[in-house]
């Protein structure tokens, strides 16, 4: 794994655990990628035999840049978060999306084909979120944005794979979803988007794509609206992970053990 900062990644965990529970030998460990020389330390890092890496802030455009093939996911993205070395290959994919899609439908149970989204914000980690659940066929996605020109930018760029939509917060009003899916970075800095709080009344499940941080703003906010399911992305992160380790080792981990023990109760 190289970030920048990376001090936080929970990422040599749970790739640690997959590789106890499957019996794989991997060495899997985080690298405090330079801002300056971020290819020179990848192509370092495939020298000295590396066979893959999973890529995060601020480095998956720039490791996009440095593949030389992109699969679909990464291509329509424009972002990678993992790559495969295979002798001069260099491979990208991105998982964030198809983990959150398994996050929502396999372990929350919750159907998006047919569901009405809302998702708020529509920056990178919206971007590498979208696509697989276009691919779901709900029957709307919504994305809303502070900067609205930035989500009808986004929402037209996938026009092709599905029906979605972009807009500001001001024109939620009145509008009800069934899954609403908090994709800013506001949380991080323990700010609220300015959603109309009667946006979330009627939705069933309120999704925070940070995880860790227990009942965000935008979590309480669905909490007091009555909405009844709350998660964070823990789910989508151990997911994800269990997509590259898939990738890469031809194995694909059993993820609730690891989701269990690293969930935080959202109280
Ligand atoms: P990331 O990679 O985490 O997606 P980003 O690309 O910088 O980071 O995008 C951050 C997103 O959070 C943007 O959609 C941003 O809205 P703007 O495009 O209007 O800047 C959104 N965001 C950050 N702080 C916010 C806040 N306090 N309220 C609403 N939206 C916020």
């Amino acid at each position: 794994m190289i970030g920048n900062p990376i001090g936080h990644t929970k990422s040599p965990m749970i790739h640690g655990s997959f590789a106890e529970a499957t019996g794989q030998a991997i060495d899997y460990r985080a690298i405090e990628g330079s801002l300056k020389c971020f290819a020179d330390e990848v192509h370092a890092f495939r020298k000295a035999g590396g066979r893959g890496m999973n890529v995060t802030a601020p480095f998956k455009l720039q490791a996009y840049a440095l593949a030389t093939e992109r699969l679909e996911r990464a291509e329509l993205t424009g972002a990678t978060n993992a790559l495969k070395f295979d002798g001069d290959r260099i491979v990208a994919d991105n998982f964030d999306g198809v983990g959150l899609t398994n996050d929502i439908q396999r372990n929350l149970g919750f159907p998006l084909k047919g569901a009405r989204m809302l998702v708020i914000g529509a920056g990178g980690a919206v971007r590498g979120a979208l696509l697989p659940f276009l691919a779901q066929q709900p029957t709307l996605v919504v994305l809303a944005n502070r900067t609205e020109t930035k989500a009808i930018d986004l929402a037209k760029q996938f026009a092709g794979q599905g029906h979605v939509q972009g807009c500001g917060y001001d024109e939620l009003a009145g509008e009800r979803f069934d899954i609403v899916i908090n994709g800013t970075s506001a949380s991080l800095k323990g700010e609220l988007p300015p959603l109309p709080a009667e946006t979330l009344r009627g939705a069933k499940l309120a999704y925070e794509l940070a995880y860790g941080k227990g009942l965000t703003p935008f979590l309480r906010l669905a909490q007091h609206a009555g909405v009844p399911k709350l998660a964070d992305g823990v789910g989508m992160l151990v997911e994800q992970a269990a997509e590259a380790f898939l990738w890469w080792r031809g194995v694909r981990p059993d993820t609730r053990g690891v989701i269990d023990r690293m969930t935080i109760p959202l109280v």
